[in-house]
């Protein structure tokens, strides 16, 4: 096992009702402006239980946040939280509206251009508390360090991570999840699988702890994501789903092993230039990751096939090769599709593709061996 240092300082308040806990999480006297998406939480009922929950607080809304969270649009909201006065942050959405609670919650303070923190990766110095109401279960952002912001004008999207913007609470109650379409379901189980992957299909550092735990977790959202979408309303799937969906994130698994995340950097440009969501980037690129680097992966591949979807038959490579195709089949058996193909891609449009793992000098994955061109090579194993 490596070495690591490790905190994770957000209060988790788990279950049914938990919203109403909010006046007791957030400072009396702030002034907090609530951030959120499209409407959703208009529709679902969980827009009256925060409101109910912050009657005695002064407070301003901003709604409008995108899906992908546009830069444009958390630039609009710093300006607000500067005009205002604004001194608390209430992210009530999905990752996207907690992505870009922690990106507003840097650039307020930032001394100089706040894209900057995206694109030269300028480490933030200070950034305003932020607190978390989580309605759909997929990313870990309510409980981790990071956050994804997409710049549409230039059609780029990039991450960045800092210990300042964990969320100082995470309210998570599994029945705000019920309202969600089947494709968001679908889609946070696959993404809250392939980043157990990420951290985990690497190569063996004998970490005991991190293997066995991201092996639970594995097994816990293909079962249960099995379950759900014909299941919506069943409390017990919703709740062993988004908690699983949290600890997928959380930093916990990931501690003192090798990490990949290739298929998440070579999925950023799916999304900013086809408009394909996070998890059906992610969908298509994984079976090319495993296909590509089945070999350096092969350990950690036949550990995957046996303890999570029982293949313990057959010659190494037969086992590495069904354990790829089951894994591409849970993803079309959740409703994604898997190959370029189906979203009109070509491959014409790889070079493209690949334009910003050369812009950023990216070199992917867990022995830092995928460039641009080895990522083209992987995008057209999924044509
Ligand atoms: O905009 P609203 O009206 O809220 O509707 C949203 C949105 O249209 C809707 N929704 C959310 N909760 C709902 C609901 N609809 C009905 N009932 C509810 N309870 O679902 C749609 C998708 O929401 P979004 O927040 O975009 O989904 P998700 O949580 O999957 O977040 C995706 C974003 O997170 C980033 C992705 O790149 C993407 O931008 N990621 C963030 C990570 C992190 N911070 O650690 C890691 C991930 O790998 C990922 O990259
Ligand atoms: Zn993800």
């Amino acid at each position: 096992m490596n070495n690591f240092t490790f905190c994770n300082p957000v209060k988790v308040v788990f279950g049914k009702g938990t919203i109403a806990r909010l006046s007791t999480l957030i400072p009396r006297d702030a002034k907090v402006l609530m951030i959120y998406g499209g409407g959703s939480i208009k529709k679902n009922g969980i827009y009256e239980q925060v409101i109910g929950a912050l009657k005695d607080f002064r407070f301003a809304e901003f709604p409008g946040i995108e899906a992908n969270p546009h830069y444009e649009t958390c630039m609009q909201a710093v300006e607000f939280v500067k005009k205002e006065k604004i001194d608390f942050l209430l992210a009530v959405g999905g990752g996207s509206v907690i992505d870009a609670t922690k990106f507003i919650a840097s650039a307020v303070p930032f001394e100089g251009d706040p894209w900057d923190i995206l694109s030269k990766g300028n480490e933030i110095k200070r950034a305003m508390p932020l607190g978390a109401v989580l309605t759909l279960a997929a990313t870990g952002s309510e409980m981790n360090e990071r956050a994804v912001i997409s710049r549409v004008s230039i059609g780029k999207k990039l991450n960045f991570a800092s210990p300042l913007i964990f969320s100082q609470f995470a309210i998570m109650d599994p029945e705000v999840t019920y309202s969600l379409p089947a494709r968001q379901v679908a889609n946070g189980v696959v993404d809250s699988f392939i980043h157990v992957i990420e951290q985990y299909l690497t190569y063996p550092v004998n970490a005991k702890v991190q293997d066995a735990f991201a092996e639970s977790l594995m097994k816990i959202i293909v079962e249960e994501g099995r379950k759900v979408l014909a299941n919506p309303c069943d409390y017990d799937i919703r709740a062993n789903l988004m908690w699983a969906a949290t600890n997928a994130l959380n930093g916990w698994i990931g501690q003192g092993v090798p990490q990949d995340w290739s298929s998440h950097r070579i999925g950023y440009a799916l999304t900013a230039q086809f408009g394909l969501d996070h998890a059906e980037t992610l969908a298509v690129v994984l079976p090319g990751v495993m296909q590509y680097l089945q070999k350096e992966k092969e350990e950690k591949m036949l550990r995957l096939g046996a303890s999570v979807f029982g293949i313990t038959s057959g010659s190494i490579s037969e086992r590495v090769e069904e354990t790829i195709k089951i894994v591409e089949l849970f993803f079309r058996d959740m409703g994604l599709r898997t190959r370029l193909n189906e979203y009109g891609i070509k491959e014409s449009d790889l070079d493209k593709l690949i334009e910003p793992i050369i812009q950023m000098g990216w070199k992917l994955g867990e022995h830092a061996s995928i460039d641009a061109p080895i990522a083209r090579e992987i995008l057209k194993l999924r044509l």
